[in-house]
């Protein structure tokens, strides 16, 4: 049995704190796709931790986590997360396990993200910079090396030929880099990585489905930044939909049992591309302050708006999300009214569908209002303790979208979850 939990919006959804509050239900818990991009908060008794290609089932002992093969890993980045983690109390030796089929980002992958993007100029995607597009391009390319490579007699020479293609391309970008010390670091965190366990990530973990083990998939990213079905190019390089479970931790679609589908009370969206129900002003700006808005992995501001109804639809619909959370709505209490989008006018047309592409300002959402609710929910641990304004809130999104709210959370400790 594979449970999915992932993000609706466009990450940051709180993907984190719900896979490891969830994670006492599992054996297991597997990332499926994306790798250092995603940046996964947990708060626990009061220590803060941050996850970037680390499952969020670290925390618990005794769990699985596995890194599939659809994550990308940066063997740098992925050794320094390690050792902080197990600095934090994480017994990563016993419960870490990696798929050799999972691709390797490499130095120079890092390189080309940035002289991509500094071409781009004004049009950039706003990346991450951690060299995730490449090393998917790399990987359909037919060019990319992976974690099982890392064993084998020639890795150093095939990763010269890669490498030298790459120095090709960071050229015509007329980009200007410094390889050595990145490298050195590099092939010393290879070393490094060979003493956490390897294994053929699709029979172990379907090995595990027929011992009966009970399994969560964790996204990373959000719906609306699928390479398919995202903002197009304003998107990550994969599927972060719950389909990109199968392909992304080689398990087959009959296994994937229930679909958790995580959302903010409100909107959020890092980097460049469009945003329909963006707050570009103060109220914008308070939500930023008073939900902490900033990104758990570059520390870049937020951008912050109201929930928007017609792409969580779309999102529902493209994971068939089976129960929603929502999160943060403590973010929201004080406020006179709340609003949530549910249609979109484009070209003069109301719509309740997204358009296949994007021009900025063309999408003008209409909004309906709820009566806010003035009560700090952080506290609240009992459903039935909410206020009455919130619960109707709740009840009214629950209307629209016609898929259930099972879990609400109420601040970032994983003690502030409410079971509905
Ligand atoms: P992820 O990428 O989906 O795991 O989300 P992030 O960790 O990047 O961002 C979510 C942020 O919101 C983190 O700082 C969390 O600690 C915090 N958070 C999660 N749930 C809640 C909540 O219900 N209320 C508040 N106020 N903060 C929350
Ligand atoms: P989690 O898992 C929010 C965004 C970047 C950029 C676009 C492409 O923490 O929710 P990339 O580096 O993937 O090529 O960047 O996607 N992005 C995220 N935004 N949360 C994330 O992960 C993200 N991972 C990538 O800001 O707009
Ligand atoms: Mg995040």
């Amino acid at each position: 049995m594979v449970d999915v939990v992932l993000g609706l919006q466009w990450g940051d959804e709180g993907k984190g704190k719900i896979a490891d509050f969830l994670t006492s239900r599992y054996d297991v818990v597997a990332r499926f796709q994306g790798g250092p991009n995603a940046g996964h908060s947990l708060e626990i008794n009061g220590m803060k931790h941050v996850l970037n290609t680390l499952p969020s089932g670290v925390f618990h002992k005794g769990c699985i986590n596995l890194i599939g093969n659809g994550v990308v890993i940066d063997p740098i980045l992925l050794r320094a997360e390690i050792e902080k983690t197990i600095a934090a109390g994480a017994d990563i030796h016993e419960g870490l396990y990696i798929s050799r089929k999972a691709h390797l980002i490499l130095p120079t992958h890092r390189m080309w993200d940035a002289a991509s993007e500094s071409f781009k100029g004004e049009k950039k995607i706003g990346s991450t910079l951690r060299g995730i597009s490449p090393t998917y391009q790399d990987k359909y390319g037919r060019y990319g090396l992976r974690v099982g490579d890392m064993q084998s007699n020639n890795f150093k020479e095939r990763y010269e030929m890669v490498k030298q293609k790459h120095l090709s391309v960071i050229k015509y970008y007329e980009y200007d880099c410094d390889l050595e010390s990145l490298e050195k670091e590099f092939f010393e965190a290879v070393e490094y990585l060979k003493q956490f366990k390897q294994v053929d990530s699709e029979y172990f973990i379907n090995d595990l489905i027929k011992q009966g083990k009970k399994i969560l998939a964790e996204g990373a990213q959000g719906s609306m930044l699928d390479v398919d079905f995202g903002t197009y190019p304003y998107v990550t390089s994969s599927n972060t939909i719950s389909g990109g479970a199968c392909v992304g931790l080689g398990i087959a679609p009959k296994h994937i049992n229930k679909v958790y589908g995580i959302f903010k009370a409100y909107c959020t969206r890092v980097g460049s591309g469009p945003f329909p129900s963006e707050l570009d002003d103060d109220l914008g700006q308070a939500l930023r302050d008073k939900g902490n808005e900033y990104g758990a992995t570059t520390g870049r501001p937020r951008r912050t708006g109201w929930l928007d109804l017609v792409a969580l639809n779309y999102a529902i619909m493209l994971s068939g999300v089976d129960e929603l959370i929502m999160m943060k709505a403590d973010v929201l209490s004080g406020l006179p009214e709340v609003n949530v989008a549910t249609e979109y006018t484009i070209g003069g047309e109301k719509t309740s569908q997204l358009p296949h592409t994007y021009n900025n300002g063309e999408i003008t959402p209409s909004y309906t209002g709820y009566a806010g609710w003035q009560e700090d929910l952080t506290q609240i641990t009992d459903y039935d303790k909410l206020p009455k304004t919130f619960c109707d809130y709740i009840d009214a999104v629950e209307g629209i979208i016609g898929t259930r709210i099972g879990i609400i959370s109420v601040g970032p400790e994983r003690s502030q979850t409410i079971l509905r």
